[in-house]
């Protein structure tokens, strides 16, 4: 399988903070309208893959209710630490463990939940969703949530900025496995797997205007700070670097002028029996 000759990609967004960053972005609100829309409903036995610091499987749990498994996968031995401590309980468990490796183990799920995770695989997203796919039980229903023009749709942005930002993310691209387009891509992967009742929502992840939050500020930061320098671009447009861009970047979105937006698409179907 084409799976198995990729080089793994390390996370991009990896930092000591980014348990405090999963933690503060998840809107238990936002999660429940998404899971609800695509059909998670009392007694689903669910996976939630690349669950982070266990937050969002928590949640999923609350709605399968006490008579069915949720599961949560991440190949971060600190993150899992983190959901072990903090979420697992009867009917929660979670297993450290890569997505390119087997997963025979883990069973078969009624629901399979992927919020922001392929975008963190460029080359192989389509053979993990049918990877995936091969997890569900006959009319079990995957849910694929990612972002599209990640971090690229700004106004009130100086040229100067915009371009550090579109390189940056563009190295990223390049040479990190990273998808700032994954979001436009999940309903044909879906269509090309066979997949029935496929349905699609768009909405939108990040919104800021005039006064932004801190929760908000916060998450923006550090993905600027983390992806910007794990993408290894130096920032030739600013004289001092990357420490003169992320002030700019922080600037920018302290700006009550200043308009940003991330669109995020969810799309579902359905395993045909
Ligand atoms: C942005 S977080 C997603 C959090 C959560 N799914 C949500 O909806 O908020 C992405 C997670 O995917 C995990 N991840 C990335 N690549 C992985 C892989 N190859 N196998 C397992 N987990 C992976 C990371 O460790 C990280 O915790």
């Amino acid at each position: 399988m084409r799976m198995n000759k990729i080089i793994k990609a390390s996370y991009i967004m990896e930092s000591g903070d980014e348990i405090k960053r999963l933690e503060k972005k998840t809107s238990p609100e936002a999660l429940k309208k998404q899971v609800v829309w695509a059909g998670l409903k009392p007694g689903m036995r669910t996976l939630d893959v690349g669950c982070g610091s266990g937050k969002t499987t928590s949640f999923l749990k609350q709605i399968i209710g006490f008579d069915a498994d949720a599961v949560g996968l991440d190949y971060s031995t600190e993150r899992i630490g983190f959901a072990k401590e903090n979420y697992e309980a009867e009917g929660i468990t979670f297993f450290e463990k890569d997505i390119y490796d087997s997963l025979d183990d883990l069973g078969r799920f009624d629901f399979i939940w992927v919020r922001f995770f392929l975008e963190y695989h460029l080359e192989a997203q389509f053979d993990i969703v049918k990877k995936l796919k091969s997890l569900l039980n006959p009319g079990g229903i995957i849910c694929l949530a990612d972002l599209d023009h990640n971090n690229l749709s700004h106004y009130g942005i100086s040229r100067r900025l915009e371009k550090a930002l579109e390189s940056s993310i563009s190295a990223l691209e390049k040479h990190h496995d990273f998808d700032p387009y994954a979001g436009r891509k999940l309903y044909t992967h879906l269509y090309d797997l066979g997949f029935a009742d496929i349905n699609v929502e768009v909405t939108y992840h990040h919104l800021v205007f005039g006064a932004v939050e801190e929760d908000e500020e916060f998450n923006w930061l550090q993905k600027v700070a983390v992806g910007g320098k794990f993408s290894g671009y130096d920032f030739p447009e600013y004289e001092n670097g990357f420490e003169e861009f992320y002030r700019d970047c922080r600037d920018f979105f302290r700006d009550p002028r200043s308009f940003t937006y991330t669109p995020l698409i969810i799309c579902r179907g359905i395993s045909p029996s």
